[in-house]
């Protein structure tokens, strides 16, 4: 069987991560691709290095243009400007702030993603994650079951992970799912959430519950504020989460953002909701029974995607 091919556009913390997971998992040979002359090679390089003790048999390349990235069965596009402290105001710019110079750069990745690998599903990753999940399926031209925005991977893991840490039990015990749009307006959902299948209101008191449902929403922003940038090691093990399902054909049920079509009740927009990934991408999108608050909530974090996406211009 031939081996399996992904680029990662971006090679720094985020990309870097997704590359060193794919390859650790041994999932396929990995093109990384920056703008920064030397940084995707040095990388690759180094990466290379670890297989002997690892034991993986992967090729690793670095690049700084799109050649190498042909044929690629994936591609992740991470390229963009993070959250960072302005060094003068010494405030965080929104993520939505970043919209501007972030359509501009996704924009040129996706062009030449596409040019070199017109069959690749692409997994967008580069912030503000809605909106330029918009950018790629604009620019690359490709039908939008093979355009996949990751962040609900993302915020599920963050959610399950808070949660694993209260109730003292495994996170593999932890079941739930974050819909919505990658913003504070996610909607974690405590009625879909359950400890190896024990509704979680039966075990947390609802103040607790709740203060866990806000860590979520603020998650991205908590280790920026710990660490002066954004986060690296969960971005990366959501989006090889959704890569290996989709290599594998594994038919995961994993919380995405998704171009909806009607689909609970918008039209024309990227959202996290649940979506079953296989080898054509999107197979499948889950529509979920909402009660009216979970709706309602769903509705604002709907408003606030389609204000950044209104930004874009298309
Ligand atoms: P980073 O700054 O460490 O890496 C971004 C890389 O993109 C840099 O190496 C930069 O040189 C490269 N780049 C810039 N313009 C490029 C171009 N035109 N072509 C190729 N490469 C280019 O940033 P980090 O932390 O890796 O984050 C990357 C993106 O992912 C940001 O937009 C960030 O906000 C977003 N992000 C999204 C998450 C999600 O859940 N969807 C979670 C974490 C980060
Ligand atoms: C995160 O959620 C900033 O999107 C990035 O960590």
């Amino acid at each position: 069987m031939a081996r399996s091919k992904v680029t990662v556009v971006g090679a720094g913390n985020v990309g870097a991560t997704c590359a060193h997971w794919i390859v650790s998992r041994e999932l396929a040979d990995v093109v990384l691709i920056d703008i920064v002359e030397g940084l995707p090679q040095g990388k690759a390089l180094d990466l290379a290095q670890s297989a002997p003790v690892m034991g993986f048999d992967l090729n690793i390349v670095g690049a700084n243009n799109y050649e190498a990235t042909a044929g690629s069965d994936v591609v992740v596009i991470t390229a963009g400007v993070p959250r960072k402290k302005d060094p003068v105001t010494g405030k965080f710019p929104s993520r939505d702030e970043l919209v501007k110079t972030n359509q501009k750069i996704v924009g040129e990745v996706t062009r030449q993603v596409a040019k070199y690998s017109p069959n690749a599903i692409l997994v967008v990753v580069s912030n503000p994650l809605d909106a330029m999940c918009h950018v790629v399926l604009q620019e690359s031209g490709f039908p939008s079951e093979r355009v996949i925005g990751q962040a609900g991977a993302l915020d599920t893991a963050r959610y399950k992970t808070f949660l694993a840490q209260e109730l003292g039990v495994s996170v593999r015990d932890i079941h739930g799912i974050v819909l919505g749009g990658h913003g504070d307006t996610m909607v974690p959902l405590p009625r879909h959430t359950s400890v190896a299948g024990i509704p979680v209101r039966e075990l947390l008191a609802e103040d607790k519950l709740q203060a866990i449902i806000q860590r979520t929403r603020n998650g991205g922003g908590e280790i920026v504020g710990l660490i002066g940038v954004s986060a690296w090691y969960a971005p990366a093990a959501g989006t090889v989460e959704m890569v290996e399902a989709i290599l594998k054909d594994q038919k995961r049920v994993i919380p995405s953002a998704v171009y909806l079509r009607g689909e609970y009740g918008y039209n024309g927009l990227y959202i996290g909701i649940p979506a079953l990934l296989g080898a054509k991408g999107v197979e499948r999108v889950i529509v979920m029974d909402l009660n009216d608050d979970e709706k309602a909530m769903l509705d604002i974090s709907a408003k606030a995607v389609q204000d950044v996406v209104n930004i874009l211009g298309y």
